[in-house]
């Protein structure tokens, strides 16, 4: 996005987006050994916004892919999202600050068992187009993007694609699907992003919050 009008939050206090969906159940304990912990269920609320442990801070809990705009605006001072969604989002106006080693997987491109190979312009299906653009594009090799919002596995299937690009993890989507890797684009994990302005404008009361969320990453690389 281009030069998006940085808005002041709006309250004065420290505005934390985190990913609902997969990504929260292990974002949660990382801010609690921060001590930073909300004050109701977020899994069972229907609620939008939560006061935390710590009074100058509040949670917002919203879809994955909207975290960044959130942090982008300033709406959010940090944010917690996939590397995934913030390559697909793209980062203006935000720093990745801190890899919270959780969520792992990898982003692959992926085909059916035995398909043949090729010769022409490939059919590509995603729901990560701008990351399969630069990544095809880089390699010199033209293909035609169809963008999807889920169950990629289908697209070659269904010949609506040759292949597809998505996340892999255990790899049992891919096999229950008949479709198996291909090409490695990227490793991926969940990451802690601040906005620039607000580094600039609460860094006071960021940094210890990143140094502390930090600590607890390293302390659960080490349990792990
Ligand atoms: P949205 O609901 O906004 O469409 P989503 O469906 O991608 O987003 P989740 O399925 O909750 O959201 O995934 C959130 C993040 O978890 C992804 O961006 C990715 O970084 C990671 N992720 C996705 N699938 C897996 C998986 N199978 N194993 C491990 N991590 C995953
Ligand atoms: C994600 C991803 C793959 C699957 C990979 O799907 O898109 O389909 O997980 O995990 P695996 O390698 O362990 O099988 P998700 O469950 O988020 O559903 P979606 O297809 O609707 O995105």
């Amino acid at each position: 996005m281009q030069n998006p009008q940085a808005t002041s939050t709006p309250s004065d206090k420290i505005t934390i987006a985190l990913s609902k969906g997969r990504i929260l159940k292990e974002t949660l304990p990382l801010f609690a050994a921060a001590g930073i912990e909300p004050l109701e269920d977020i899994h069972t609320s229907r609620k939008l916004i939560f006061e935390t442990t710590r009074s100058d801070v509040q949670f917002i809990v919203i879809r994955a892919t909207d975290v960044p705009t959130y942090v982008e605006y300033g709406v959010a001072d940090l944010g917690v999202a996939g590397k995934d969604v913030l390559m697909e989002h793209g980062a203006e106006e935000m720093y990745e600050v801190l890899d919270l080693q959780i969520a792992r997987c990898r982003l692959m491109t992926a085909r059916l068992k035995d398909a043949p190979e090729i010769a022409g312009r490939m059919k590509v299906a995603t729901k990560f187009v701008r990351v399969a653009k630069q990544y095809f594009s880089e390699q010199g090799r033209q293909v035609d993007l169809i963008k999807l919002y889920g169950g990629m596995e289908l697209a070659p299937i269904m010949k609506l694609a040759d292949c597809i690009v998505d996340i892999v993890d255990t790899g049992n989507t891919l096999k229950a699907n008949g479709l198996v890797v291909e090409e490695h684009i990227a490793d991926i994990s969940s990451r802690l992003v601040a906005s620039r302005l607000a580094l600039k404008l609460k860094d006071d009361r960021i940094n210890p919050i990143i140094e502390t969320l930090a600590a607890a990453v390293q302390s659960s690389a080490v349990r792990a």
